[in-house]
């Protein structure tokens, strides 16, 4: 698979590529995503070290179908009601399932999970495909301009991803995303579908989060994962009432990102380790991680699970 740019008779091919773990660039209605099979976390891992993304966001899951979507995400009959508004660009943030088939990466950590069906046939034709969710960020560089077209993916990201050509994008601003809790609806971002319309079908007002919450700080979101414990990082050694989270060569760690020192392993094991440790213990020591590659985004995520709480 060599020209980055391929059409509609390229489908199978690229839905093969997503389901060996590969990453491609698709169409949506929004703007042009960056997929990856959203159970697979060396996939997703793949999608922040293509695009440098510095911090681990969670990221919007799509399907096809409201099906696939229940596969992953609790809908209450509210959700249900918001659903009858897909295909389209509107993302619903909710309660993820246990047993969801979800990478830890893709819901950063939380427990809820982001969701969308898109609209625009190459987009379906391709979830339905590979038959697998995807995960998809904008598919650019990060810092730079979300891509509304397949020659800005390339002009941005290098030949190194294949992309589904599938025109002009409709609406060039990303989706507009809807946290549903309870018998409350928060706008966490405003984008393409209007919230007039969204009010309209459900007859009230809906909350807003505070300055765009999503956009000016996505992993500052009140309901971004911090454990319980209190964390400790840059740890070189635990005191006696820690548990250590190791990275590298941690005799006595309770539990190791990498023995290795491998920043993808521990990148992929960053949530659930946090999550073992915290339902165990108060205190959390995390050993040291280098800042290059991945550890600036692991580091990022320690830093905001540190930080004291208001
Ligand atoms: O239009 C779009 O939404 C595009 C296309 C490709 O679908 N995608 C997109 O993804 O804009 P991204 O990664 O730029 O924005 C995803 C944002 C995250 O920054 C996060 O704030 C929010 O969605 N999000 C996703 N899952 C969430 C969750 N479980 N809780 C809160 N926010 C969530
Ligand atoms: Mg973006």
């Amino acid at each position: 698979m060599k020209a980055p740019i391929h059409s509609a008779a390229d489908v199978p091919a690229l839905a093969a590529r997503l389901r060996a773990g590969g990453l491609v660039a698709f169409p949506t209605e929004t703007v042009y995503g960056l997929g990856a099979d959203a159970g697979n976390a060396d996939a997703v891992l793949a999608i922040y070290e293509t695009k440098g993304r510095p911090r681990f966001n969670p990221l919007i899951v799509h399907v096809a179908d409201l099906d696939m979507a229940r596969r992953f995400a609790a809908f209450s009959p509210l959700a249900e009601r918001l659903a009858t508004l897909w295909p389209g660009p509107l993302t619903l943030v909710l309660p993820r399932l246990p047993d969801a088939q979800l990478s830890d990466l893709v819901t950063a950590g939380l427990d809820t999970v982001g969701i969308r069906i898109p609209n625009h046939p190459l987009a379906l034709a391709l979830i339905r495909e590979a038959g697998r969710p995807l995960a998809a960020p904008s598919a650019n560089p990060s810092g730079k301009l979300s891509p509304t077209t397949a020659e800005q993916v390339v002009q941005g990201l290098g030949t190194r991803v294949p992309v589904l050509d599938g025109g002009a994008a409709e609406s060039g601003v990303e989706s507009t995303i809807l946290k549903v809790s309870g018998d409350e609806v928060t706008q966490l971002r405003a984008g393409a579908f209007a919230r007039a319309d969204i009010e309209a079908l459900l007859g009230h007002r809906i909350l807003v989060a505070a300055a765009n919450a999503e956009i000016s700080a996505p992993g500052m979101l009140a309901s971004h994962y911090a454990p319980e414990a209190t964390l400790r990082l840059d740890a070189a050694q635990p005191s006696a009432d820690e548990a250590w989270l190791g990275f590298g060569n941690c005799p006595g760690a309770a539990l190791n990102l990498s023995a290795s020192g491998d920043l993808r392993e521990a990148a992929r094991n960053l949530f659930a380790m946090l999550h073992d440790l915290d339902r165990t213990a108060k205190r959390i020591a995390v050993a040291p991680i280098p800042h290059h590659g991945l550890g600036e985004a692991i580091n990022d995520r320690l830093a905001r699970a540190a930080a004291p709480r208001g």
